[in-house]
């Protein structure tokens, strides 16, 4: 029943989104005297261009999402859960931005097949033995060699994704589209939102593997992930009347920030990436991790939890910063701003294990998209207040002489600057990208921490959803 993807690119390059031309030639992005929204102009267009182009490529089922069309050194010519969820999130947005009824067709079909995939991931049997699989073969079938399992965050950044489209479709009136593909109160569940849910709601207590897939144990980004991934669901249940559920998957979310609360109950006022970790790599010395910054994007609400303005996000963001700052040679050749890694010990290259490990386009892009979204946050809430950790933020984007428990409004000349600072600094680590990237708009997974030059998978999926998410919290 998968079908195969059969229509060729073409069509998408036939209008949808007004691309009229093909591919960008090598150069015609332009670097040298281009300021950054000239670039990141060009480079949207190539991101979702290049996004859209690795979802059901010729010769792979529909739905499918491969990480990267790369299939040898490295192969990343699978559907990783992890990666699809939060790309289609992104392809949700243009399903918002969609300005005429082809393009909205287009993506609303892609939304159906990944939808149908997902079901068929959620039933195939695999050697998690569960939803925590982390990714699965373009054919659809299981994936049989070692690998770190489970990753338990792949169900919950499905459903995040797959509640915001359900959410959407009622808005749009297509509460019978949504109860057929996504959610009926059934129990068991027949539905992928439901049965994602089910599987998170009892299984948040397992211990994991990281979203780097090296280190199992309790993870903040996992946890966060999915309370975020009860909570919406909670409220999804309650509109299609599953009330049982509804109160189910809210008491189990209560229920993990207790343990959440676990990650930054410390003295250094820093958030930890992996607590009782029982097996996997053993030499992440630092408690550094760039993950924790994606779990605060990635689990982002309205509800005040963790928000990006906390201070044990910003500590947290400080500490990796000048962390990386240091470690990467290519960060002390006079380009501004800093490109960031997964971790400090990091061992691998892109390649392979055992190497130097390299900075990379989808962590750096995330600090951009927090520096965006905090300097978003305090212009709306029109104050700030500073902490001891804010006065260390604005110092390190160059506002000194701030004092604890000084406060600032937004009529302030100074409450100006310091927006305007943070999303400048924004702009500095979004503008690695620039730098790094191709002059053609292709994006791979990491930059040479020696020579800067890109490294690693082609065209990474995630390198340009995250580009797409970082640039849109800016505008
Ligand atoms: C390795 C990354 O660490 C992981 O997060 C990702 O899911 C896979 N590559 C595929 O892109
Ligand atoms: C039984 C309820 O009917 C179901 O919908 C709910 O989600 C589960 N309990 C919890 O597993």
């Amino acid at each position: 029943m998968l079908r195969l993807r059969t229509r060729y690119f073409s069509l998408l390059l036939g209008g949808v989104f007004f691309l009229s031309v093909s591919k960008p030639a090598i150069g015609a992005l332009g670097k040298i005297g281009d300021d950054l929204s000239t670039w990141a102009g060009a480079q949207e267009k190539s991101s979702i261009e290049r996004m859209l182009f690795n979802i059901s490529p010729p010769g792979t089922v529909l739905g499918v999402v491969v990480a990267s069309p790369s299939q040898h050194n490295p192969n990343y010519y699978y559907h990783w859960i992890r990666d699809a969820a939060l790309v289609m999130g992104v392809v949700v947005d243009l399903y918002l931005r969609a300005t005429n009824a082809e393009t909205k067709k287009y993506i609303h079909e892609r939304l159906i097949d990944y939808i149908s995939f997902s079901r068929t991931n959620q039933l195939t049997p695999n050697m998690s033995g569960g939803l925590g699989e982390p990714k699965f073969l373009v054919d659809g079938s299981a994936y049989l060699e070692p690998w770190g399992r489970p990753q338990n965050d792949g169900p919950a950044l499905r459903a995040i994704t797959l509640v915001r489209l359900a959410e959407i479709w009622l808005e749009e009136g297509k509460e019978e589209l949504v109860r057929k593909v996504l959610y009926r109160p059934e129990f068991p569940a027949n539905t992928v939102i439901k049965s994602d849910l089910e599987f998170v709601s009892h299984h948040w207590w397992d211990k994991s593997y990281d979203i780097w897939e090296e280190v199992s144990g309790h993870q903040f980004y996992t946890r966060l992930v999915q309370r975020r991934s009860l909570l919406e669901g909670a409220l999804l249940a309650e509109r299609l009347g599953d009330g049982v559920a509804s109160y189910w998957y809210r008491k189990q979310a209560g229920l993990l920030e207790e343990q959440i609360a676990k990650h930054s109950a410390n003295l250094r006022g820093l958030i930890v990436p992996t607590l009782e970790r029982n097996s996997g790599i053993d030499y992440k010395y630092s408690d550094l991790d760039s993950s924790v910054i994606l779990a605060i994007l990635h689990a982002v609400g309205d509800d005040g939890y963790f928000p990006v303005t906390d201070d044990r996000v910003i500590q947290t963001a400080l500490k990796l910063q000048d962390s990386f700052q240091k470690l990467y040679p290519i960060n002390n050749k006079g380009y501004r701003g800093t490109v960031i890694g997964r971790y400090p010990e990091d061992r691998y290259n892109g390649y392979s294990t055992g190497q130097e490990g390299n900075p990379w386009l989808i962590t750096t892009q995330a600090f951009a998209e927090l520096y965006y979204r905090m300097a978003r946050a305090f212009e709306r809430s029109g104050e700030f207040a500073l902490t001891r950790v804010r006065c260390d933020l604005l110092e390190s984007v160059g506002i000194f002489g701030s004092k604890k428990g000084e406060k600032l409004y937004a009529s302030d000349p100074k409450f100006k600057a310091v927006i305007k600072a943070l999303l400048n600094q924004g702009d500095h680590f979004l503008g690695r990208t620039q730098t790094h990237g191709y002059p053609d708009g292709g994006l791979s997974e990491q930059v040479n921490r020696y020579s800067g030059y890109m490294q690693g998978a082609r065209d990474l999926t995630w390198s340009h959803s995250s580009f797409l998410t970082a640039i849109w919290a800016r505008y």
